[in-house]
């Protein structure tokens, strides 16, 4: 032997980086497979909940009714969960704007002052001088309720639940601790349990999407998962120190609104209004065509409601000039979106079409062209993205369906 040449390394870091990649890989894709179904499931929905209220609005029997009203209660509940599933998912974007933690903060508790057993101590220590950060209020007041829920339910013999909000700027010091805080001033809130705390191996599976420990249906294990959804896509993060028998405490830093301008996330478009322009909706779902008029409306259009691809020709055929904008579902019996499409474009070959797909539907480039259909949309659609999808139908730019700013993912 002339030469040797040892090389030793030690790659248990490599091995860790792996695997919390896999890990990473698998949640993700576990929250687009809910996602997915849950959009689906979302449209189904839609029609329950939509259709047992017409069917209330016409029935006298208060027994009937009162049965019609479990319907419902049932039916609020399924989508509030839905609603979970997409959020942590993050198919939602919520509808972001300047706002103060500590407003919702303090409604949490007083909410949970007012249901919470005695047993329990509320501790509340919340600097009203915070700084404001952009973000959806509702999902806000989701996540703190989520976090203030495990709390209690982590003392069943009661203890101090202690729920703190203060501002924090993310020095070097904390960066190291959390290496995906950006810097620059942040909210930080709090919510600290004195009860059965959790080990290091439990810690690890807690935001995994369906993980719970709790008892056959008492909880869903979406809590954690949400709150997590929530905070990323603000480009925020989450501490959690817990001693088993001694307590937990959440931490969750999210960017002040100063810091969170240089960063991506505030890139959200703004929701675009109407001016009276008239449109036509068509669609065979009564449910869709209520909350979509309603919906639109509220932007600022005036809008018409066909129930049908039939009943939506006649009205076209009836006053072509009548419409600025024509918006059809894909799927109706007798004529299809496109087919209907293509009909009314030859009575007003101008006027812009928006069409309306679920979930799975697939049309090919070729079918679209030939209908003449400028922007397309997937059901169930956000309010945003049914409002940019008549905008750019009507300025003739289905380009500004595509100027959409996904949350960053760490
Ligand atoms: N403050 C806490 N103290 C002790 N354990 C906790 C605490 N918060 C969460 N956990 C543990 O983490 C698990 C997951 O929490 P998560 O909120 O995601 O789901 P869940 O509470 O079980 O169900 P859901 O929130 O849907 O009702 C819980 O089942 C519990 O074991
Ligand atoms: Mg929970």
């Amino acid at each position: 032997i002339v030469q040797f040449i040892g090389v030793k390394r030690d790659v248990s870091v490599e091995v860790q980086i792996q695997e919390q990649m896999r890990h990473a890989q698998k949640m993700e894709a576990i929250g687009t497979l809910a996602g997915g179904v849950a959009h689906d499931f979302n449209n189904i929905l839609a029609a329950i909940v939509g259709y047992t209220e017409l069917v209330k609005a016409q029935v006298q029997d208060t027994r009937l009714r009162t049965n019609l009203e479990q319907v419902l209660v049932a039916g609020r509940r399924a989508r509030d969960l839905v609603r979970q599933i997409l959020t942590f998912s993050r198919q939602v974007e919520g509808e972001r704007r300047p706002m103060q933690v500590q407003t919702i903060v303090r409604e949490v508790l007083k909410l949970l002052r007012a249901s919470l057993p005695a047993t329990i101590e509320i501790h509340e220590r919340v600097d009203l001088q915070c700084p404001t950060v952009q973000a959806d209020p509702t999902q806000i007041h989701q996540l703190t309720m989520n976090l203030c829920t495990n709390a209690y339910q982590a003392m069943p013999d009661g203890g101090v639940l202690e729920v703190s909000l203060r501002q924090i700027e993310a020095n070097a010091e904390l960066r190291e601790k959390y290496p995906h805080l950006q810097p620059g001033r942040h909210v930080l809130l709090s919510v600290a349990d004195t009860g059965i705390g959790m080990d290091a191996t439990l810690i690890d599976k807690i935001f995994d999407p369906f993980f719970t420990t709790r008892e056959k249906g008492g909880g869903t294990g979406l809590g954690l998962a949400t709150v997590h959804g929530i905070v990323t896509a603000l480009g925020g993060v989450i501490g959690v120190e817990s001693t088993p028998g001694v307590g937990s405490r959440f931490d969750i830093y999210l960017p002040a609104l100063d810091t969170a301008q240089t960063a991506p996330q505030q890139r959200q478009p703004r929701t675009p209004r109407g001016n009276g322009e008239r449109v036509l909706w068509i669609d065979d779902e009564k449910a869709i065509l209520q909350f979509g008029k309603e919906l639109l409306e509220r932007l600022g259009y005036h809008v018409t409601i066909a129930n049908g691809s039939l009943e939506g020709l006649e009205l076209f055929r009836a006053t072509p000039d009548a419409f600025d904008v024509v918006i059809t579902d894909q799927t109706m019996p007798k004529m299809t979106g496109t087919q209907l499409a293509r009909a009314i474009k030859q009575l007003r070959p101008k006027v812009p079409i928006v069409l309306s797909s679920g979930y799975s539907e697939t049309l090919t480039d070729d079918e679209i062209r030939d209908s003449g259909i400028i922007t397309m949309i997937e059901k169930p659609f956000t309010l945003n993205d049914m409002a940019r999808a008549v905008r750019a139908a009507l300025e003739n730019r289905p380009e500004l369906m595509k100027e959409r700013d996904l949350p960053t993912i760490d």
